[in-house]
């Protein structure tokens, strides 16, 4: 595995920065309003401390776990990003392709440049689809019928955009919808050449989910048909109830944080739910989804596998989020910086190699033989309920 120097996703966001025209690295970096609820992530993940316990054999240690009956190499796997391919063209692809051959889940978000059909052949029975309900419900049903026929076990039904987050950098950069980007965003693109000579030569970026589907609409149209149809203020427990009927296979809520919530989604019927802040790019005075993880757990006990995302960089974020009651845990960010500072063809691998060595690594020193034995007693101070 080439390292190029490069071993943390702290040092591949440095790269990003450098290597992205500004607006890009602010619309995968930035959030909603004034940004808290990204910085609460990654300080509330950061601030909790493993306990190691001593002389337990882990001379078999492996970083494996089971998931919806299926062995995976390792407890976390891509969560779905829409735009990707802004980063570089054939990002989604080569994303998907490294999930495959490392076997961790590569998750196709339903606002993907890349379509169901193109990326199902690439990441093959690891590919999961991330629907956004939206308000059209023809066009859901025709997206699960093709996920379906694609060969998707596991569905993420995102519900945490009722409306679209206030994303403070990207209408300042003019990357919002109706595009209009600023005279600094155009000046600071041309001075990026590498990434604009790659653009200018991939395919053209667009909701290829929707284009299938929609294809005499182009341009603002499009992209404005697309807004409407990703947010949804009318959205309720009853659509998901809905979805729940027709899905045959793992149906997962991505985007809960209330613990009362995610009694109702065990109640409903979802197999697991995605406890997550959509990365601080929603609701900038939520929680961070680790600190509510404990009470969801305490809620809702086993009858829900819960997947946690937002805020996790590394090897020990994925302990932290696993010994908190996580099942699994999911990473976005960190596999775009990837993929800028590191290219298409090695930064997918490399990530998920040095996020497996790590956690391999933080599971020995804790005296863990699997992710499956970090449980709450691994939590120093220790809570109460784990002495
Ligand atoms: C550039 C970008 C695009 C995203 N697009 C989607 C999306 O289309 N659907 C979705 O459910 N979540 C989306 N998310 C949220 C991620 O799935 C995930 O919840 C979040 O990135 C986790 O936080 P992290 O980036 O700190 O790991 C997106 C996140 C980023 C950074």
């Amino acid at each position: 595995m080439p390292s190029k120097g490069i071993f943390t996703t702290r040092q591949m966001e440095d790269i990003a920065r450098r290597r992205l025209p500004r607006a890009v690295f602010d619309f995968i970096q930035g959030g909603a309003g004034s940004e808290l609820a990204i910085a609460r992530n990654l300080s509330r993940l950061q601030g909790i401390a493993l306990l190691p316990q001593a002389l337990r054999d882990c001379s078999a240690a492996s970083a494996e776990v089971t998931l919806f009956g299926r062995r995976y190499a390792a407890p976390f796997g891509v969560a779905p990003m829409g735009f990707a391919d802004l980063v570089r063209p054939g990002t989604d692809r080569a994303l998907a392709r490294a999930a495959k051959q490392w076997n961790v889940p590569y998750t196709l978000s339903t606002a993907a440049t890349t379509s169901i059909e193109a990326i199902s052949p690439i990441a093959q029975d690891n590919l999961w689809f991330q629907l956004y309900p939206g308000s059209d419900e023809a066009m859901a049903a025709s997206l699960m019928e093709r996920a379906l026929k694609a060969g998707v076990t596991t569905l993420l039904v995102t519900v945490d955009i009722p409306v679209p987050g206030k994303r403070v950098r990207d209408r300042v950069n003019g990357l919002a919808i109706p595009l209009r980007p600023s005279l600094r965003t155009v000046l600071d693109v041309a001075r990026h050449p590498a990434w604009l000579a790659r653009a200018a030569l991939g395919e053209r970026l667009g909701m290829a989910n929707f284009t299938a589907s929609k294809g005499g609409m182009s341009g603002l149209a499009h992209a404005e048909f697309v807004s409407r149809q990703l947010s949804c203020p009318g959205l309720d427990w009853a659509r998901i109830a809905a979805i729940r009927a027709i899905w045959p296979h793992h149906m997962v809520i991505k985007g809960i944080l209330n613990p009362q919530d995610a009694v109702r989604a065990a109640e409903l019927g979802a197999d697991g739910i995605v406890v997550s802040n959509h990365g601080g790019r929603q609701l900038d005075p939520a929680p961070s989804s680790i600190e509510v993880l404990p009470a969801i757990r305490a809620a809702c006990g086993d009858a829900l596998t819960l997947i946690l995302d937002s805020g996790v960089r590394n090897g020990d974020d994925i302990a932290r989020a696993l010994a908190s009651g996580a099942d699994f845990v999911l990473l976005g960010r960190a596999f775009l910086y990837a993929v800028a500072a590191m290219g298409t063809e090695d930064g997918p691998s490399a990530i998920i190699d040095i996020l497996r060595e790590e956690l391999l690594n933080t599971l020995i020193h804790l005296g863990c033989a699997t992710p499956a034995d970090l449980n709450r007693s691994f939590l120093w101070p220790q809570p109460a309920d784990a002495r």
